[in-house]
């Protein structure tokens, strides 16, 4: 489905690690034909390009440069989930100075008419004036159980226990942080992920997304 070029929407989508808001901003990207943004690889690649070139002493000039020519292309997507890109990205996501650099190019990002974007901080931070917010939710042993199995494709040796503990400490790390912490943003709608497949997702979704268009626009898409 296309969009009315008239129509302005820009989502924003939080949620801790494994709390499905990838998949879902996904599905509903690909059904209204927004353009999407995954922060989240914004952090991992400059983790993934500092554990690279060893700079891991952030130096400033670096930092700059390297956020300055984001290009999500030019790395592989599953070297961007490697166990020590995941903690890095983790620990340099509480840095100011990484955080700040980073919103341009979400802000700039957002520009766009019709936009999704997923993260942490997407609604309390980077666009708090989005037109609908979303916050996903789902327990811990659910999210283990879902990551578990992606992991399982690429890292055969991965137990369960390893999952849940990593995403426990990320989830941790990302409420505590001073900041820019993981929490929902004011009015966001809260998205519970526990007991629905995809499909049951995209329709949970459509009517959020839905309703905000009529409630915005006042007639039927
Ligand atoms: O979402 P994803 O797991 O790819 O994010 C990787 C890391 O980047 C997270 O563990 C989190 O610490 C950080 N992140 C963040 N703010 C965002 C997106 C991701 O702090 N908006």
């Amino acid at each position: 489905m296309r969009l009315n070029k008239k129509i302005k929407l820009l989502i924003a989508a939080d949620g801790g690690a494994g709390s499905g808001k990838t998949t879902g901003s996904k599905l509903i990207a690909k059904k209204y034909n927004l353009k999407l943004l995954s922060s989240g690889l914004l952090y991992r690649y400059v983790a993934y390009k500092l554990l690279r070139t060893k700079k891991i002493k952030l130096k400033n000039y670096y930092l700059k440069r390297l956020t300055k020519n984001i290009n999500l292309n030019d790395v592989k997507k599953e070297k961007l989930y490697s166990i020590d890109v995941t903690e890095l990205a983790s620990k340099i996501a509480k840095i100011k100075m990484v955080r700040n650099l980073l919103k341009n190019y979400q802000k700039k990002f957002a520009k766009n008419r019709h936009v999704i974007i997923e993260g942490r901080d997407i609604g309390t931070v980077i666009v708090p004036h989005a037109d609908l917010k979303l916050f996903f939710v789902c327990p811990l042993n659910v999210k283990a159980k879902r990551r578990f199995k992606e992991y399982r494709k690429t890292n055969k040796g991965i137990t369960l226990n390893e999952v849940k503990k990593s995403i426990k400490l990320r989830d941790l790390v990302d409420k505590k942080r001073k900041i820019s912490p993981l929490r929902p943003a004011k009015g966001a709608v809260t998205v519970d992920t526990s007991k629905v497949n995809k499909k049951q997702m995209l329709i949970k979704l459509s009517k959020i997304v839905e309703d905000k268009l009529k409630e915005k626009y006042g007639r039927n898409l």
